[in-house]
């Protein structure tokens, strides 16, 4: 397909299989912003504050972000900490949680709780996968634990195939996969290891993450052969990748005013996660990457909507579908809450993106 001269794109809804959605006024905020990028079903991260280690936390929370907005199907997380035993385990599967996410320790926003030794929870593991719950990896070791001249996410890949020798019929998802390395361990692991791919590592590398607080996020995009190795995973049709945006809303204000290096990380891009996927598909055909026949309508369906679904046993098709088309549309600087005191700068700003609705059924 010519992607850049396409005016009008029918697609199932996208499935984003990695979400940041906060809590509170935030929340209240965000949650709605997730239609808008096309999103019919959304994982969502359970990295509060407080973060989100009991059953009847997530359930409480999956209420609150049902009662904020209409039309996106939830699916539920809880975080990887000591209390999250086999029996937690066993309540969440039949509380219809979907996955459990590690955090290794400080890597990341809101992760002080998170992992140190990854072995105490093999009881844990071993009951995920008997009842069929996702492990969702923040796929980073600390920068402590890091080779030098080895990425922090390159430094993770060999904890990967050691999880997945270990459990392997458990699912597991190396969340944000950012490097060609990356890519390479996943597909080098059997069907049930997955991958999510987010918009942002498509168009940024660490030439803006360095400098730019709203391109800022772990894992910090990384060289132009890596981004140009994710843009060739999602358009390969290989379903072990799939969609998760990893939108991370922070407040305008703790961006801006962080001194150098020091910004929250997190990039927010859920008003837009479709258009973004696309915007960075069409870059990689001018720079080259790929050519215009790479992109074809079954590749798209399948890496924003189908793979995610399929992975993670819902149904392929959704019920709703979204139209996208050009009518000169800009990406604002930012979403801004009813009383003005919440503010969040969105990525790529003033880039012209496909106008979406939704198919009324
Ligand atoms: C996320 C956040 O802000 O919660 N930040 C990020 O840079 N991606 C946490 C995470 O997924 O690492
Ligand atoms: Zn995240």
């Amino acid at each position: 397909m010519q992607l850049k001269n396409i005016k009008r794109l029918e697609l199932p809804a996208t499935a984003d299989m990695h979400v940041h959605l906060r809590q509170g006024d935030m929340a209240k905020l965000i949650a709605p912003t997730v239609r808008q990028g096309g999103v019919d079903t959304a994982f969502v991260m359970p990295n509060l504050v407080p973060p989100l280690i009991t059953v009847a936390q997530v359930l409480e929370y999956q209420k609150q972000l049902m009662a904020i907005t209409h039309g996106v199907k939830f699916l539920m997380s809880l975080f990887l900490h000591p209390s999250i035993t086999p029996e937690v385990i066993a309540q969440a599967a039949e509380a219809g949680i979907t996955g459990v996410k590690m955090y290794p320790q400080g890597a990341t926003t809101n992760s002080d709780s998170g992992v140190s030794n990854l072995e105490s929870f093999y009881d844990t593991f071993s009951a995920m996968e008997k009842h069929g719950l996702v492990l969702n990896l923040h796929g980073e070791v600390l920068e402590s634990l890091a080779p030098s001249g080895t990425t922090l996410e390159e430094a993770f890949l060999p904890t990967l195939k050691t999880l997945h020798e270990r459990f392997p019929d458990l699912r597991i998802v190396l969340e944000h996969c950012t490097t060609a390395a990356a890519v390479e361990a996943v597909r080098a692991c059997g069907p049930t290891v997955g991958a999510t791919i987010t918009a942002h590592h498509l168009y940024l590398t660490s030439n803006e993450a360095c400098c730019d607080p709203f391109a800022f996020c772990k894992p910090i995009p990384k060289e132009p052969t890596d981004r140009d190795a994710l843009v060739r995973a999602v358009t390969s049709g290989d379903p072990k990748f799939f969609f998760g945006s990893d939108s991370a809303p922070h407040p305008l204000q703790s961006k801006t005013s962080a001194s150098k290096g020091k910004a929250p990380a997190g990039v927010y891009t859920q008003p837009y996660v479709t258009q973004l996927v696309l915007v960075a598909l069409e870059e990689a055909i001018e720079r080259g990457v790929i050519m215009e026949a790479d992109v074809t309508q079954d590749k798209l369906e399948g890496f924003l909507s189908r793979f995610g679904r399929t992975f993670y046993r819902l149904p392929e098709s959704p019920e709703n579908r979204i139209i996208l088309e050009r009518k000169e549309e800009k990406i604002p600087v930012s979403v801004v809450s009813e009383k003005g005191d919440i503010e969040v700068g969105i990525s790529k700003a003033g880039t012209e993106v496909f106008s979406l609705t939704w198919e009324q059924v």
